[in-house]
């Protein structure tokens, strides 16, 4: 199956007829969105490879029964009683089958699930299913178990509501994915995320149909698994924060059933001096070392001219070769800094006894040392891009993550590989960015046996900004985004129909336990020290944290800063300041009156919310800083109108207007609290086409 060629087929077959006697004129009650029988089947994420509708209802009573082939020990039975727990959750149905205990036999059941084997945990194990709702049966077929996962997920998005109740359209669906590897890196190193917070993160990813975690274990700041071989590792490595061996495999189990792969990262031979608290030995230079706290890219990094590593690492992933089942190991490699390497006259001599003209070369001679010990414990090595030095045997696979090109690169050089350049989630970028960013653009320059090596993609989720409550907002809901990139097929791209579908599959996450909405109001209310929080939650919908880099300029952060200040309440990407910026478009546009009354009673909620902020700011110091992001919200609102005012009434504004305004945006967008205003992009246009479209 050539599933990079996965042909767009989304055929929605309306029946105007049928639906009319079905009464589809009612407006679904719990799909506000949704105004047509295709409601639902519009709203999918990711959007499958094709969808049929058909004409009928399959109403959801109380009566409802699900079935299907395996033990009530197998995945399947798992996901089938989680599907009826989470719609009884969202219908408040006593639904009455006894499902945890006892399984219909599958001829009986109203939905009724069939596969024909246990899926492999494997990149390229079929995870394809055909989910056909009718009016009196849905059925979802599926080679493996893992179809059946994915499709009942599906299926709980088509959850509809009517005057009469809770259905799901009837309809076709065929899906399988474009991409075989659709991961998120979670970054337990730089901040430690307990098993409770990854356990949430499965569920969602889950949601979205990803399949990789790539967990992320090690790092300067913190060294996070049991070793049972080298107990300092984590004793001495992690503040103890780590995760037990029983832990790990819990997590592991946990996202097995839920059809995800754990695939480890042990970063390597950088990124690294949280081991050498216990083992200074392995480093290039004596030490003592500390667990690192602040940010960046460091010296420490392991002596690949000291034979004694290698027995080192040899014992070390025997034991974490029998600790992850995934065949593959990531073994980090990026940003070795070389200084210690150049320091170190032993590794001066070495490099010139072994002919190694440069550090590049001498990093890939240990991860040449390092992939004959994993190959021996049976795993296949991925490595940042970096690892991708002259001579690197075929089978390590590369993750690009400092430009596409390493990933062309490697393709072309027969190298299978994953992206995650472009899916930076922790760089607060807007989702449409991430969306856009394709593992095999239009106009690839790989040919298709070159594009097959390419596996995927991942988001990632580093942790230098994010804590245990704030991380499930810095991860979601955009990576859903990215999810639908990596599942859906090429063709989907429209980016305001992704926006469209978003905050649906933001509130379907909260009821697996995420914390991205909610946390939001708990960091407001414990610096307000109050429970109205109304004026914090207004400005936070204007702002969001600075991009890319820029914050950490703001500050000395380390591990140990608060991730607990306002900044770490707003969304990296406000759905309120994007809903405003797509009515200012739509209001240049079309001159839409209803369209311009919305913008007029937004922002002069914005214009208004600062009076309200500043009781607050009296009584809660930690919240001073955000007084320059609420005035220069009033500003810009107060400009905003008055230009949306001249535009309503059809007059114009000389240009010496429109510069002055313009200075008072410049000086409303600087940042403050480590954040900016979100709204000022979309304000600006206003005051240009006030001054530059006048009586049109
Ligand atoms: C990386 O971001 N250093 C892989």
């Amino acid at each position: 199956m050539d599933r990079r060629r996965a042909r767009l087929s989304i055929l929605l077959i309306l029946s105007i007829a049928a639906l009319a006697a079905e009464g589809a004129a009612a407006v679904p009650a719990a799909r506000p969105s949704t105004g047509t029988e295709a409601g639902a089947l519009l709203d999918l994420m990711p959007v499958p490879e094709s969808v049929t509708a058909r004409a009928g209802r399959f109403r959801i009573s109380e009566g409802l029964t699900i079935g299907g082939p395996g033990p009530a020990t197998g995945r399947a039975f798992k996901a089938a009683a989680r599907f009826m727990s989470r719609l009884t959750g969202r219908t408040g149905l006593f639904i009455e089958q006894d499902w945890l205990a006892a399984q219909r036999p599958q001829g009986e059941a109203g939905i009724r699930y069939a596969f024909e084997r246990a899926g492999g945990l494997l990149p390229g194990e079929d995870e394809s299913y055909t989910l056909t709702v009718g009016a009196d049966r849905v059925a979802l077929a599926a080679p493996t178990d893992l179809g059946v996962l994915r499709g009942l997920e599906t299926l709980l998005q088509l959850l509809s509501a009517d005057e009469a109740g809770y259905y799901f359209p009837c309809c076709e669906i065929k899906d399988r994915p474009r991409f075989v590897w659709r991961g998120l890196l979670v970054d337990v190193g730089r901040h430690f995320h307990p098993v409770e917070v990854l356990k949430r993160n499965l569920d969602a990813m889950a949601a979205v149909k990803m399949n990789v975690l790539h967990w992320h274990l090690t790092e300067d700041q913190g060294f996070r698994v049991e070793s049972k071989v080298f107990p300092r590792l984590h004793q001495l490595g992690s503040d103890g924060q780590f995760f037990t061996q029983a832990q790990v495999r819990e997590i592991i189990e946990y996202a097995a059933d839920r059809g995800i792969r754990v695939m480890p990262e042990f970063d390597l031979p950088g990124h690294s001096t949280s081991w050498f608290v216990a083992y200074p030995e392995h480093s290039s230079a004596p030490g003592p070392y500390a667990i690192e706290r602040r940010f960046g890219v460091f010296g420490p990094a392991f002596n690949p001219a000291d034979e004694r590593v290698y027995p080192f690492f040899d014992a070390f992933f025997k034991e974490m070769a029998g600790l992850f089942p995934d065949p593959y190991l990531h073994i980090g490699g990026d940003e070795v800094e070389g200084h210690q390497w150049d320091a170190n006259p032993a590794i001066q001599a070495f490099k010139k006894k072994q002919g190694l003209a440069d550090n590049g070369a001498l990093q890939a001679y240990f991860n040449g040392r390092l992939l004959r010990i994993l190959t021996k414990h049976g795993k296949t090595v991925v490595g940042w891009d970096e690892v991708l030095q002259p001579g690197l045997p075929k089978d390590i696979v590369i993750h690009s993550w400092r430009g596409p090109e390493s990933l062309v690169e490697a393709a072309r050089k027969g190298h299978r590989g994953i992206l995650s350049n472009g899916y930076y989630i922790d760089l607060c970028q807007p989702a449409a960015f991430h969306y856009l960013n394709d593992p095999l653009p239009a106009g690839s320059p790989l040919d298709d046996a070159q594009k097959a090596l390419v596996l995927g993609g991942e988001a990632t989720m580093w942790s230098e900004l994010a804590t245990s409550e704030t991380i499930d907002s810095r991860i979601w809901p955009r990576t859903a985004a990215i999810a639908e990139r990596l599942w859906s097929p090429a063709a989907v791209r429209d980016v305001e129909d992704m926006y469209r579908r978003l905050p649906g599959v933001s509130l379907r996450l909260e009821e697996l336990g995420l914390l991205h909405v909610k946390n939001a109001g708990m960091l407001l209310r414990r610096l307000a020290g109050r429970s109205d929080i109304g004026p914090l939650e207004a400005l936070a919908e204007a702002v969001e944290p600075l991009e890319g880099y820029k914050r950490h300029g703001q500050a000395a952060y380390t591990s140990l800063s608060p991730f607990t200040r306002f900044v770490d309440a707003c969304a990296p990407e406000s759905p309120e300041a994007h809903v405003f910026g797509r009515d200012v478009e739509r209001f240049l546009a079309g001159r839409d009156r209803t369209v311009a009354a919305s913008l007029g009673v937004k922002m002069s909620g914005w214009r208004d919310n600062h009076a309200a902020v500043l009781p607050y700011l009296a009584a809660a110091p930690a919240l001073r800083e955000i007084e320059p992001l609420s005035l220069g919200l009033r500003r810009a609102c107060e400009i905003g109108l008055e230009a949306l005012a001249v535009l309503v009434k059809g007059e114009g504004r000389p240009a010496a207007w429109a510069e002055d305004k313009a200075k008072v945006l410049a000086e409303a967008a600087r940042p403050a609290a480590h954040a900016e205003l979100a709204v000022l992009e979309a304000v600006g246009k206003l005051v240009r086409a006030a001054a530059g479209k006048a009586g049109r």
